[in-house]
C-alpha cells in the first residue's frame, strides 16, 4: 500500500471505507519471538538504538462472544527492538490470572468496565462486581521491569526482553493489593536535576483522593520511590491522565455524573455508568511536587473549562500563570449497553479538540483558546520539553479538517504559529498514537523521528512506520508479521 497520497487533509468527508477501519478488530492469534520486520519501504535510521513499546487490547472475541467495548479486550504487549537499522518484533499477551482462566474455559468469565458482560444475561452479572484487571493501557520501562499499566489496578511486571509474564506487582511494596496505579505516568525529563516518574493513583468516591508517587528512573535506583503524598478532593474523580510542570502535578476534574446501580445490578459496565454533568463545575486540581516551591503546602483548586477531557498534551509555568493544553470533548463519547461498537457513527460521536487554557492561580481566572478545530487524539511534545513551554506537538488526527472520524493521519503542530504538516494514511490506513523520540545529538526541539503502527486495511496486517520528526517525510516502512487491533498507549525505551 502506498501511504502519503493525497498527503493533506482536505475539507471534503472523509475518503475511509468504515469496514477497513473495522477490520482491524480482530484477535491476535500467534505470539512472536524476535522476528525480523521486512522493510517495505526506506532505511531504518541507525541512530535509533532501543525498543518500542505498545499496548492495547488483542483478545476482543471468545467463543463467538464479542467484548462490548474494544476497551475490555486483554492487553497484548509489542516490543520492537531497534539496533543497526534493524527492527526485531516480539508479541505476547499479559498473562493476568483472568486471562489465563478465561483461555482455559474459552468463555468471558468476567464483566469488562465498558460494558462486556459474562454469559447468562443481567442474572449472571447482577453483583459480580469484581473487576478484571486487563492491563491493556499503557506499557513502560522502569529499570529492569517492564510494567503493563491499567489505572485501577496493581500493574503487572514483564520481562522486558521476551514479555514473558513475572506477575502483579505492587511495585517494593508502594502499592496495597488491588490499590489502583495510572496508566498515566509523566516522565520529568530533569526538573529537579535528575529525571523522574510522576504518576498517581485514584481512590474515587464521593470523595476521591489522588496519591502522588514520584520515582527514580536512573541509576541503582530505578523503580525506587523518592516521595508521595495524598490530598483528597470533593466528588467523584474520573482521572484518566493529568500532567506536571517543575512545581505542580494538575488534574482536570471534569464534570461527571457517576451512579454505580446499573453496574451492580448487572445491567451496565462501571464505565457506562458515568455520564456528563452540564450543572457541574469541572476544576482544576494542582497537587505541589514535594521537590518544587510549593512542597507541602495544601493542594489548590481553581475553576476550569467545560467539557470531557482524557488526554492532556503540556503545561508549564509562566509567573502566575499556568498554561495547560489538553484534548477536549464536548461530552463524555461513550457506547451505550445496546450498541454495537463495530457499528458507531463517528458523525455522532464528540471529537477531539487542542485547547490551551491560560490559568491565573491569583485570580482563579483563565482564558481559553483553541490550538485546531482538526478531530486528533495521543499528543505528544518532544519528552524533554514535558513541563516546559514546547514549541512543538506531535499527534493523530483525522483526515478531514472538521467533526469526528477515525484517525488516519499523523501531524506536527507548531504551538505558537498554528502551523502545522502531516503523514496520511489515509484511505486505508489507520494510525494509532504516536511516539517523538528526540535526536540525542541535536538540541533542536523538532530534530528526532517518529514512530506509529498503522492498520493497513488493504492487506488487513499492521505495519510500523518511521517517521522524520522535523517535516514528516517517510524514512522507512516496515511489514509486521501480524495485524494488531487498534491501541492503546506506548513508550520508547533508550537501549541501555
Ligand atoms: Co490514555
Amino acid at each position: 500500500m502506498k501511504y502519503s497520497i493525497p498527503s493533506k487533509p482536505s475539507s471534503i468527508q472523509a475518503i475511509f471505507d468504515k469496514k477497513d477501519w473495522a477490520s482491524a478488530y480482530c484477535n491476535v492469534e500467534k505470539e512472536f519471538n524476535n522476528a525480523k520486520l521486512k522493510l517495505i519501504k526506506g532505511k531504518v535510521p541507525n541512530e535509533l538504538k532501543g525498543t518500542f513499546y505498545r499496548n492495547g487490547p488483542g483478545r476482543i472475541e471468545r467463543n463467538n462472544k464479542w467484548v462490548h467495548h474494544p476497551f475490555d479486550g486483554d492487553g497484548m504487549i509489542t516490543a520492537m527492538k531497534f539496533d543497526n537499522g534493524e527492527v526485531e518484533f516480539t508479541n505476547k499477551f499479559v498473562r493476568t490470572k483472568e486471562w489465563e482462566e478465561e483461555e482455559k474455559a474459552d468463555k468471558f468469565l468476567y464483566r469488562g468496565v465498558f460494558g462486556t458482560q459474562k454469559e447468562g444475561g443481567v442474572l449472571a452479572n447482577a453483583f459480580d462486581i469484581r473487576l478484571k484487571n486487563i492491563a491493556n493501557t499503557n506499557v513502560i520501562k522502569i529499570g529492569n521491569d517492564l510494567l503493563a499499566l491499567w489505572e485501577a489496578a496493581n500493574p503487572y511486571v514483564l520481562n522486558p526482553d521476551n514479555l514473558s509474564t513475572i506477575g502483579i506487582s505492587n511495585l517494593n511494596e508502594v502499592l496495597k493489593k488491588g490499590e489502583a496505579f495510572s496508566a498515566h505516568p509523566r516522565f520529568d525529563p530533569g526538573h529537579h536535576s535528575i529525571p523522574r516518574m510522576v504518576t498517581y493513583g485514584v481512590d474515587a468516591g464521593p470523595k476521591s483522593t489522588i496519591r502522588l508517587m514520584e520515582f527514580a528512573t536512573s541509576g541503582d535506583n530505578a523503580g525506587k520511590l523518592i516521595n508521595e503524598r495524598k490530598d483528597s478532593f470533593n466528588g467523584f474523580a474520573f482521572l484518566h491522565d493529568f500532567i506536571i510542570t517543575p512545581n505542580w502535578a494538575i488534574f482536570l476534574q471534569n464534570a461527571i455524573r457517576f451512579n454505580p446501580i446499573p453496574f451492580i445490578l448487572g445491567q451496565k459496565g462501571a464505565a457506562q455508568c458515568i455520564s456528563s454533568n452540564p450543572k457541574g463545575n469541572p476544576k482544576f486540581l494542582f497537587i505541589p511536587r514535594e521537590s518544587g516551591k510549593y512542597a507541602k503546602e495544601p493542594a489548590r483548586v481553581f475553576d476550569a473549562p467545560e467539557g470531557f477531557v482524557f488526554h492532556h498534551l503540556n503545561a508549564w509555568e509562566d509567573s502566575n500563570e499556568v498554561v495547560i493544553e489538553s484534548i477536549f470533548y464536548n461530552d463524555f463519547p461513550s457506547i451505550k449497553p445496546n450498541q454495537n461498537f463495530i457499528d458507531i457513527n463517528f458523525d455522532d460521536l464528540p471529537e477531539g479538540i487542542l485547547k490551551r487554557c491560560r490559568l491565573n492561580l491569583q485570580r482563579n481566572s483563565y482564558k481559553l483558546e483553541t490550538l485546531s478545530e482538526q478531530c486528533c487524539e495521543f499528543a505528544m511534545v518532544n519528552p524533554l520539553k514535558e513541563g516546559l513551554a514546547a514549541r512543538y506537538s506531535w499527534m493523530a488526527t483525522s483526515f478531514q479538517k472538521s467533526g469526528n472520524a477515525p484517525l488516519q493521519c499523523v501531524k506536527k503542530q507548531d504551538l505558537l504559529t498554528g502551523e502545522s504538516c502531516y503523514w496520511s494514511a489515509a484511505p486505508r490506513g489507520f494510525v494509532s498514537e504516536p511516539i517523538m523520540i528526540p535526536n540525542k545529538t541535536s538540541n533542536i526541539e523538532d530534530d528526532g523521528w517518529v514512530l506509529v503502527l498503522i492498520w493497513n486495511g488493504e492487506r488487513n496486517g499492521s505495519d510500523l512506520v518511521i517517521l522524520n520528526a522535523n517535516n514528516l517525510n517517510e524514512e522507512a516502512i516496515l511489514e509486521l508479521p501480524i495485524g494488531i487491533p487498534h491501541g492503546l498507549h506506548g513508550s520508547w525505551a533508550e537501549k541501555t
